[in-house]
């Protein structure tokens, strides 16, 4: 069995500089995943979560530290080896879910599919519109789908391509209770029928605890709950 972690960081540090000094936002962060693994990472507003997601989806730089992802330093990576990479393993979810406003939901999810060289895409983009249930939503605009909708829809595009590691930072923080529950149960349904490991930023107890592990961030570093 593989042991080794898809992700290991190891003393993450990452700092702006301020008018009165340097704010430390991560101090010595300690970070790994690994393969199929569901994390939730929690912690006060503030305390860096988004952040640390940034960092690890090579978003962000870091101010110290080092970050390795299946045997590559991507703190090392130029601007274009990381985005080569991001397209490679990363499938990342926000919570305004970030759709392209001009571009109707089947185009949404055909962008990471092209720009990955798949064939058939328009195929695949509507498969995968189905499984997430908006199978006559096609040809909407995200501006025409309701919140839960658009989620669905950023769900789908981030996770068209199958990457090894999906980033979702509160998918549910703009959706009620209900709608919120529904997006959950389709993020873990796909990441599990992937293969996928997944990081997920939660305000919500519930939603921590149906993860396989709490990793919290306070004073700028992380504790294993
Ligand atoms: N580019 C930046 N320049 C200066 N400060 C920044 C920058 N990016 C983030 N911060 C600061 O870093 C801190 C952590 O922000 P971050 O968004 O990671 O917190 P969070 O844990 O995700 O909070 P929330 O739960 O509210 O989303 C905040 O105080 C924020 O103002
Ligand atoms: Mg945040």
């Amino acid at each position: 069995m593989n042991i080794s972690p898809l992700i290991k960081a190891s003393k993450l540090s990452l700092s702006f500089p301020s008018g009165s000094g340097k704010i430390e936002i991560l101090k010595s962060v300690n970070f790994s995943l690994y393969e199929k693994e569901k994390v939730a990472l929690v912690g006060p507003s503030g305390s860096g979560k988004s952040s640390l997601l940034m960092l690890l989806g090579g978003l962000e730089q870091c101010t110290s530290g080092s970050i390795i992802i299946e045997n590559n330093e991507i703190t090392n990576l130029s601007e274009d080896e990381l985005a080569e990479f991001r397209k490679k393993y990363m499938g990342i979810v926000f919570q305004s879910f970030h759709l392209i406003p001009t571009m109707t939901a089947i185009e949404n999810v055909c962008i990471p599919l092209e720009l990955a060289g798949f064939a058939n895409v328009r195929k695949r983009a509507s498969e995968l519109l189905d499984e997430v249930g908006l199978a006559n939503r096609f040809d909407h605009f995200p501006a025409q789908l309701s919140g839960g909708e658009q989620q669905r829809v950023a769900i789908a595009r981030a996770l068209a391509v199958e990457p090894k590691i999906i980033l979702a930072d509160e998918p549910t923080g703009n959706l009620d209770q209900n709608t919120g529950s529904k997006i959950i149960e389709l993020l873990f349904r796909l990441s599990e029928k992937n293969k996928s490991s997944l990081v997920v930023v939660t305000h919500s107890i519930t939603l921590a605890r149906q993860c396989d592990r709490i990793v919290e961030l306070i004073d700028g570093n992380t504790v294993e709950k």
